[in-house]
């Protein structure tokens, strides 16, 4: 795609989302939001805005709604989708399945039927390390072979291989898939980031909001791994390199057609102690935790192998351990005080 076409990204306002939308406005695209904030706040629209001192437009919207997303498609001149839109828990997914398979599943076939009835062949999705399952071998190639270990990767991998069939069958589709390992960090201003409304889920987000005194301790998820410190291993990608990444994507679709999946990650593992120690250097304050259980699923190690987003897309992550936790605790900081 090329500077001045606008892009519509489903799931916008969202933590990936937003920071994409910074790095697309800032390259000179038109940047469209199609949310429908359910895990998402309003208030990255004008923050958004701040940040980059241009206009977005926004619809409010479920991607299940195919016709209003299909008016969007049509009213804002989209050239291409990138598709975030989706819920991402792992443990909410073994518990709620159908809401999973319908909000992802149901909601890339509804975003699908819009794009065709609206002409749109291009699009980024939103895919994940979780595809690879239980690691065979490391670094994580594209080519290792994938599987599902929960509902919500499931999702993943049935939408993925509904891309593939969909690519077969009209040579005139442009689909990549990029498949995130772990994203964290904010925009350097600090007016968007990762804030969980709930308990986080994720090491980082966690970290943070003991750092700030939200929640008194870190609970580190066992520590008898096969790894150098026992604690996990893995490829944690500052957001606004991943940004990049969907930016390089898009240029790559143009000169490119059917399906394709490529990794974004460092290539780089990092253990959850050293993630500790990072934020410790980051905040300047002690981060306490507390040796538990191995969580239920959870992999020893995992990383990527980055060469290909590097030898298709012209990208790689330039951003530092460092600078993903300073990034972290300066959004952490300005969330706390504008509570
Ligand atoms: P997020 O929850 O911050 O953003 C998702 C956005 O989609 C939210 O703004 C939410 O309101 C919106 N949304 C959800 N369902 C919707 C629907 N039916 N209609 C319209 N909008 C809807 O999550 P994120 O971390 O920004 O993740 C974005 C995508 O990347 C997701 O598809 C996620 O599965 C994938 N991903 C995330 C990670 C990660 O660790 N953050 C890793 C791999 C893949
Ligand atoms: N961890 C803790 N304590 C916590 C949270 C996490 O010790 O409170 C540990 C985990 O055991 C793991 C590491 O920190 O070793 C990272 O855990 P995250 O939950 O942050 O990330 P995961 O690698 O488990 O999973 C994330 C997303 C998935 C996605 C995967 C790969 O949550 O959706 O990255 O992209 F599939």
């Amino acid at each position: 795609m090329q500077k001045g076409n606008n892009i519509l990204l489903t799931g916008g306002a969202g933590y990936i989302g937003s920071h994409t939308a910074v790095v697309l406005a800032d390259a000179g695209y038109g940047v469209t939001l199609y949310d429908n904030f359910s895990n998402s706040s309003r208030s990255v629209i004008q923050n958004l805005q701040t940040i980059t001192g241009q206009r977005f437009n926004l619809v409010e919207g479920d991607v299940r709604d195919t016709a209003t997303l299909e008016r969007a498609l049509r009213e804002h001149d989209i050239e291409a989708v990138i598709h975030f839109a989706g819920l991402k828990a792992v443990g909410e997914s073994v518990e709620k399945p159908v809401e999973y398979f319908d909000n992802n599943v149901v909601g890339t076939v509804s975003l699908l039927k819009a794009m065709h009835c609206a002409g749109i062949r291009n699009l980024v999705f939103s895919s994940s390390a979780t595809v690879y399952g239980q690691p065979h071998y490391l670094p994580i190639d594209e080519s290792h072979p994938t599987s599902a270990t929960n509902p919500y990767g499931r999702t993943k991998l049935h939408i993925e291989e509904l891309l593939a069939d969909l690519a077969r069958s009209d040579s005139s589709q442009r689909i990549l898939c990029l498949r995130y390992f772990n994203p964290v960090g904010a925009h350097e201003s600090g007016l968007i980031g990762e804030d969980p409304n709930d308990i986080p889920n994720n090491l980082m987000p966690y970290i943070a909001r003991v750092a700030s005194g939200r929640l008194p301790h870190l609970n580190v998820f066992g520590d008898d791994y096969d790894t150098p410190d026992g604690t996990g291993v893995r490829d944690y990608i500052h957001v606004m390199d991943l940004a990049d990444g969907h930016l390089a994507g898009l240029m790559h679709l143009q000169k490119s057609t059917g399906w394709q999946a490529i990794n974004l990650g460092t290539g780089k593992g990092f253990s959850v102690l050293e993630m500790v120690r990072a934020f410790e250097q980051a905040c300047g304050r002690p981060i306490p935790y507390q040796i538990t259980d191995r969580r239920a699923g959870d992999i020893a190690t995992c990383y990527a192998k980055a060469d290909k987003a590097w030898q298709h897309l012209g990208w790689r992550a330039e951003r530092t351990l460092e600078e993903m936790c300073t990034s972290a605790w300066r959004f952490t900081q300005r969330a706390v005080s504008s509570a």
